[in-house]
């Protein structure tokens, strides 16, 4: 098929392996959570605010024919686009989607839209709807995304998985989920409970360590350690991939001691720039690979009017890459705060029952337990 936009031969062979497309449709929200990525995109746009529906569909059909089988809609808040219009153009976007072909379709949202959406015909040929959910208790939940929001947020959850829907949660491990309740057990792995509690067939946790990125500036300040990271993740991730918490968990390692990075690197060094499997588009024409360089000008690439151009200066986010080599993050950590840990990509999340890990295989890379 031939491809709508016009693109640059360096930017397909780079993108031989693509899996996935996060198409950020939006620049705008309704909540403004502490700990918000997207702040930076939020607050200032010199134009453009969305992405024009035709030029969504059009890079979607484009990203497909070059191997994408995965569609993420997000934003800011996607489910703000259109919704004057009655949601005209996001299911427009959700049904050409699923005519181009692509396998899995899903939106990631802070669920507190008018309950009606859910009821829209297009609408239901999502695969799943993800809710951004940072806690099983308004407390803990309210503290970071603002008030009244995990009220909204569950009655949509409720009302999606009553219609049928796959539902799963994307959670920020932030300092509330680290407290424990009076019998020592963590606000964590309560959420995971009160997730399943729902009929939530996932929950997917994001860290918030400051890295030395971007985002560190204006990514609040509600993480947690190091220290309290590498107390707790083992047991997490050991009940995660023994199945002890009845639904899906992935959580992100995060960090490595550097000695054991050196034993199992092919595993470990997970990185989406080095793989080019996932492509995240932006309403302001930047295209980038790796989500933590989101609010800053690096990039790889840019769409406008038609075409898809290679980034050929010093904003080009790979330029640093060590591409064929299996290497600890790069992007975080270049400060050496980590001492004799080593971060690791945020998206590796071991054993991960994940679309795009499946088809990657990226666990049979493991050569120990
Ligand atoms: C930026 S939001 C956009 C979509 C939608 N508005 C929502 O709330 O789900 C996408 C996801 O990123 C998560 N997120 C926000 N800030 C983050 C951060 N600093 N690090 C990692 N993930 C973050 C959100 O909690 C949410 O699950």
């Amino acid at each position: 098929m031939a491809m709508y936009f016009d693109i640059d031969p360096e930017f397909q062979s780079f993108f031989r392996d693509l899996k996935q497309v996060f198409l950020y449709i939006i620049d705008d929200c309704n909540l403004s959570c502490i700990q918000c990525l997207y702040k930076a995109n939020l607050t200032f746009q010199l134009k453009s605010k969305v992405i024009a529906v035709d030029d969504a569909v059009k890079l979607a059909s484009d990203f497909h024919e070059m191997g994408a089988s995965k569609l993420t809609i997000m934003g800011g808040e996607p489910t703000l686009y259109g919704q004057s219009e009655k949601w005209k153009p996001l299911c427009e976007l959700i049904r050409a989607a699923k005519n181009i072909g692509y396998e899995y379709v899903r939106i990631d949202t802070n669920g507190q839209f008018p309950k009606e959406l859910l009821e829209i015909e297009d609408f239901r040929k999502l695969d799943a709807i993800t809710f951004s959910l940072d806690g099983p208790t308004p407390t803990i939940n309210d503290s970071v995304r603002g008030t009244g929001t995990f009220e909204a947020c569950v009655a949509n959850i409720k009302h999606a998985v009553s219609l049928g829907y796959t539902v799963d949660v994307t959670t920020c491990v932030h300092r509330g989920l680290f407290g424990r309740d009076p019998h020592g057990v963590l606000w964590l792995e309560h959420h995971i409970h009160f997730a399943e509690s729902l009929g939530i067939v996932a929950v997917n946790f994001h860290d918030l360590f400051k890295s030395g990125i971007p985002r560190d500036a204006w990514s609040g300040n509600v993480d947690i350690t190091l220290d309290e990271w590498l107390a707790i993740y083992p047991e997490i991730q050991e009940k995660a991939s023994s199945g002890r918490f009845g639904i899906s968990v992935r959580i992100p390692q995060s960090f490595i001691h550097k000695d054991d990075f050196g034993r199992d690197p092919k595993y470990l060094g997970y990185c989406s720039v080095k793989t080019g499997d996932r492509v995240l588009v932006h309403p302001d024409g930047i295209i980038r690979v790796c989500s933590l360089m989101i609010g800053s000008p690096y990039g790889i690439a840019r769409y406008y009017r038609g075409k898809i151009t290679w980034d050929n200066s010093p904003t080009n986010e790979i330029r640093d890459h060590k591409l064929g080599c299996d290497t600890p993050c790069t992007n975080q950590g270049k400060d050496g705060r980590f001492g004799k840990y080593v971060p690791l990509c945020v998206s590796f999340k071991p054993k991960q029952e994940e679309f795009v890990w499946q088809k990657l295989g990226w666990e049979d890379r493991r050569t120990k337990n």
